[in-house]
């Protein structure tokens, strides 16, 4: 069905969503092993420099969230109490797997001071930033977590208990992927909409920008961790396990 430009602009929430945090523990059984994805050193060094925003990253989502809720309507008080549980608990699984990580021989140190970095900046900045920021990002993580859900090839050959821990992680993240939209639409709503349009439109580019290059720069320093450097070695390999969307691809290609 065609919706015109605006009304997709402003779809609600469904009022029949429910947060439901699920608290699981992955990996604590065996160690993971080192190349986790299929033994393929690109795919694993792409989700290892996620994860390795995670810890830090989500615990400032949270922060950034918390900030506005007094005063929330009660449904949207109720999702940023789910959201922070959610958020939490990502943290400690991912906290964990960054440590498995580790132990398999991978440095993380380089990848997580970056992500401090960019933390520190934001905090010293008013608190709106911060949460304008935090919903740059839950966008990003949403339309990540979508495409790895909606196409299996992104974790096929993945060691089983770590695609259970990315799985289990991307629902939630679709789940709860309109709360820091919706406590920013709340937190901002003495704002015209031009004053709102441009803050979410720059910070969305900033965010794009760094998000983009840092994930690169991370998982390009991983793979040199496994011996792998230059374009001639990226290129070797199916150089990222996310496939171009089929709407992406010419007519009558196959997905192979
Ligand atoms: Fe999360
Ligand atoms: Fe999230």
């Amino acid at each position: 069905m065609y919706l015109p430009l605006m009304s997709t602009l402003s779809l609600p929430t469904p009022p029949d969503l429910t947060i439901t945090p699920r608290d699981r523990r992955f990996g604590r059984e065996a160690p993971t092993p080192r190349l986790w994805h299929g033994g393929r050193v690109e795919a694993t060094a792409i989700y290892n420099a996620l994860s390795a925003t995670f810890p830090a990253g989500e615990a400032f989502f949270v922060e950034s969230v918390r900030k506005f809720r007094d005063g929330a309507p009660p449904r949207l008080a109720e999702e940023i109490k789910a959201f922070t549980t959610q958020e939490v608990v990502h943290s400690r699984e991912h906290d964990a797997f960054n440590k498995r990580a580790a132990e398999a021989g991978y440095d993380l140190s380089q990848l997580e001071a970056r992500v401090e970095g960019r933390l520190a900046m934001t905090r010293s900045r008013p608190p709106i930033a911060s949460l304008a920021v935090t919903m740059a990002l839950e966008h990003f993580t949403a339309i990540l977590a979508h495409q790895l859900l909606a196409n299996p090839r992104h974790l096929a050959g993945a060691d089983r208990e770590t695609a259970d821990l990315w799985r289990w992680h991307a629902c939630e993240e679709v789940e709860h992927k309109g709360v820091a939209y919706d406590t920013w639409l709340h937190a901002t709503r003495a704002w015209t909409r031009w004053k709102r349009w441009k803050v979410k439109a720059k910070l969305m580019l900033i965010v794009t920008r760094n998000f983009v290059v840092d994930r690169t720069r991370g998982a390009i320093a991983l793979m040199r961790q496994d011996g792998v450097t230059g374009i001639p070695a990226l290129s070797r390999d199916p150089p990222c396990s996310f496939q171009l969307p089929q709407w992406q691809a010419g007519p009558g290609s196959s997905p192979g």
